[in-house]
């Protein structure tokens, strides 16, 4: 470590001015595959550094890659090992595609469904938040590529996200929106994007207070701070609050060229760019070019901070080997990342409802209804977006796995994805080849789905939203006719089982009208195989929701003023009662609580006990004849606190999951964390209160089966 720092220092010492300017702006990538490139410096042996999206799957453009499961979807099995493996594949395929930092993980907060990127998020949860964050930079950096958190911070939403100011008190930014910033920043992160926003009055890329002081004074982050892209508001103000680098460099004019082919029309430009307010301005770049010169030659910008702009960078690239041309070939498509995409969509798809008509039988006869049967659903839309070599759709899967008769039907029109691609300036698409649209020989009807139905055994409605980057959500509803469909098939087959592809909660009015319901999220390129999985009970759905599914008026930023903000400003007036920490201090009923999902087995647990200050045990035996998957949830009541302190009824401290044989009975231990019991004063910093706290062991954040009490002095 001494002896790179040493390296490093005696690089910027070696650089000049000219140089080191180079090395903290983006530039356009000769072989234009990245989606941010920093040339080197050849003279001194400092290498190009290649910069590339993003969480569900590498984006080197024009090239293919896996195209693993949403964030969301990952974070439902509420396992980080997982995070850890996905980690470490995006990383490998980053370097087959000759890229050396990955802008991934994304880890902002679900604060409110409706937002457009929850999919590329984990949860309303910041401890899950944080054991998946912490998941994921560990495998990227463990394959030595530089993994990047996004988005710093209180990016909790895409309408307006390049200019709304996020209002959220310190408490609430503590132990909600930074947990997950620090846990990246713990479990190593060599880099940390600036979000678009502004919070209490001040863009990020601004931020002296959450950037200088925080991130890099108080957690000692190490590493370098990158703007999103287009995202500096000013050159002295971001040099000062310690921005490192500034992406993508160069305006979208020298970035790229203009879009292929005719591109949408001028009235298709202006109803769709009208409609994502989430767009940067392409223009916006070229802060930390000459302008930093002219700021650090006029003396409003310290010329030692050049120096620790650049010092931060080189640093990073010699941890990862870069300095020294270190730099295997990575993997690409591999069968183990194929295997790891599907047990991931597998492990993360919640089992909502089941009267018992799941698992299928072998021999069913069995409709496949969806407007979208015919296609993967890869992802949402945006920075995000993958081309994988190959996927199963709905159809295909359960095609080849049912031992029965399969129909298939789309009942009502498809659902478009959203790709913003060609609108969005600095996000360009050159997919491999155009992607073959299936071409159908009838338009879809109601009529025919119904008529699949009555004639099957079983009929699985497959629907989806559609969400993306730079635009939310106007409502929970599923889009389209597909409630309809859904009532329709459900009032005319014999048993319904229904299949939500979502990148966030829904609202789902016919729930009581079917036999069964599973939400899958965004599956990535296993969906078919992974979701007949589960259906025929080959695999045990092994998910549990990460965000809390409800009525659109019962979640806590239901007015203007909260979301999406009024005059530019969004109101954190929910504070720290997010997710299910509202509907508990509200005493509401959610449709599924957090933390809800069901196996096929059956559990029944233990008494708890407390074996250390630190750890819960309880007995857990699967009372089914069949083996089960078991995510043991803990959750944390605290006791009363001092007057005038609000706290949440029970947060999330920590979870287990086990795979028990039928029958089987297995003792687990659950790992509190120790935040769990502590809040954040503003004076004071964390604080513990006194006394006896009651842990709650169980199946979901409502179905507690057992408690155990433990005290803090
Ligand atoms: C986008 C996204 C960010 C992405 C970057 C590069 O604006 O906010 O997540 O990594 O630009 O595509």
């Amino acid at each position: 470590m001494a002896d790179t720092i040493d390296r490093v220092g005696r690089l910027v010492s070696a650089l000049t001015r000219e140089e080191k300017l180079r090395l903290v702006r983006g530039a356009p990538d000769p072989e234009g595959t990245a989606t941010g490139y920093v040339p080197g410096v050849e003279r001194l042996g400092v290498p190009e550094y290649r910069l590339v999206d993003g969480p569900l799957g590498v984006r080197a453009e024009g090239e293919r890659a896996t195209a693993f499961p949403a964030s969301l979807a990952l974070a439902a099995t509420f396992e980080p090992e997982l995070a850890r493996r996905q980690g470490a594949a995006l990383a490998r395929e980053a370097k087959a595609r000759g890229q050396d930092a990955l802008l991934a993980p994304g880890v902002n907060l679900v604060r409110v469904p409706q937002c457009g990127r929850n999919f590329e998020y984990f949860s309303e949860d910041p401890l899950l938040a944080a054991r998946f964050a912490a998941g994921v930079v560990e495998g990227i950096q463990g394959e030595d590529v530089i993994a990047t958190a996004k988005h710093y911070v209180a990016n909790n939403q895409e309408r307006n996200r390049t200019d709304v100011n996020a209002a959220v008190d310190e408490r609430t930014l503590r132990e909600r929106y930074l947990p997950a910033f620090r846990a990246a920043v713990e479990a190593g992160v060599g880099s940390v994007m600036t979000a678009y926003n502004r919070v209490n009055g001040t863009h990020m890329s601004d931020h002296r207070y959450l950037v200088r002081d925080v991130l890099k004074g108080e957690w000692g982050f190490e590493g370098y701070v990158v703007s999103d892209w287009y995202g500096l508001e000013s050159t002295v103000g971001a040099a000062n609050a310690g921005l490192d680098l500034e992406m993508p460099g160069v305006p979208v004019t020298e970035l790229h060229g203009p879009a292929d082919g005719d591109g949408p029309t001028e009235a298709e430009e202006d109803a769709d760019v009208a409609s994502l307010d989430g767009i940067p301005d392409g223009t916006r770049a070229g802060f930390f070019g000459e302008p930093l010169a002219d700021a650090i030659d006029d003396g409003a910008v310290p010329a030692d901070r050049l120096d620790d702009m650049v010092r931060r960078i080189l640093g990073q690239l010699a941890r990862v080997g870069l300095l020294d041309g270190r730099r295997d070939d990575g993997a690409i498509d591999t069968p183990e990342h194929r295997d790891l995409a599907e047990r991931i969509a597998v492990r993360g798809t919640v089992l909502l409802e089941n009267d018992g008509v799941l698992p299928l039988e072998d021999g069913a006869n069995v409709a496949v209804i969806g407007p979208n049967v015919h296609e993967p659903t890869l992802g949402g839309g945006g920075s995000s977006e993958t081309t994988p070599f190959s996927a199963v759709s709905p159809r295909e899967g359960m095609s080849s796995r049912a031992a029965g008769e399969v129909t298939v039907a789309r009942g009502v029109r498809e659902i478009e994805d959203v790709s913003l691609f060609d609108r969005l300036p600095f996000v360009e698409r050159k997919s491999p080849e155009d992607e073959g649209v299936e071409e159908h020989a009838s338009d879809p009807s109601i009529e025919e789905a119904v008529a699949a139905a009555e004639s099957a055994d079983v009929a699985v409605v497959f629907v989806r939203d559609a969400t993306t980057e730079a635009r939310d959500r106007d409502d929970l509803r599923l889009p389209g006719e597909q409630d309809a469909l859904i009532e329709s098939v459900a009032a005319a087959a014999e048993r319904t089982v229904v299949v939500v592809n979502s990148g966030g909660p829904v609202e789902v009015p016919w729930r009581e009208d079917v036999e069964a319901l599973l939400e899958a999220w965004y599956p990535g390129q296993a969906h078919g195989d992974a979701i007949a999985a589960v259906l025929y009970g080959d695999r045990d759905p092994g998910g549990r929701l990460p965000v809390t599914f409800a009525r659109e008026e019962d979640y806590p930023a239901t007015e203007e003023t909260r979301y999406p903000g009024v005059d530019g400003e969004a109101t954190y007036a929910e504070g720290l009662f997010v997710g299910y920490r509202h509907f508990d201090a509200a005493g509401r009923e959610p449709t599924y609580p957090f933390g809800h999902g069901h196996s096929y087995a059956d559990f029944r647990y233990g008494d708890a006990t407390a074996t250390d200050r630190a750890t819960v045990r309880v007995a857990v035996e699967n009372l089914a004849e069949r083996t089960g998957r078991e995510v043991v949830q803990a959750y944390v009541r605290p006791p009363a606190a001092p007057d005038g302190i609000a706290r949440p009824v029970r947060e999330l401290a920590g979870v287990a999951t086990i795979e028990l044989p039928a029958g089987a009975t297995r003792t687990v231990d659950v790992e509190l964390d120790e935040r769990a019991f502590a809040r954040y004063d503003p004076e004071r910093g964390w604080v513990t209160d006194a006394g006896r706290y009651v842990v709650e062991v169980g199946r979901s954040s409502r179905d507690v089966r057992t408690t155990v009490g433990v005290d803090r002095d």
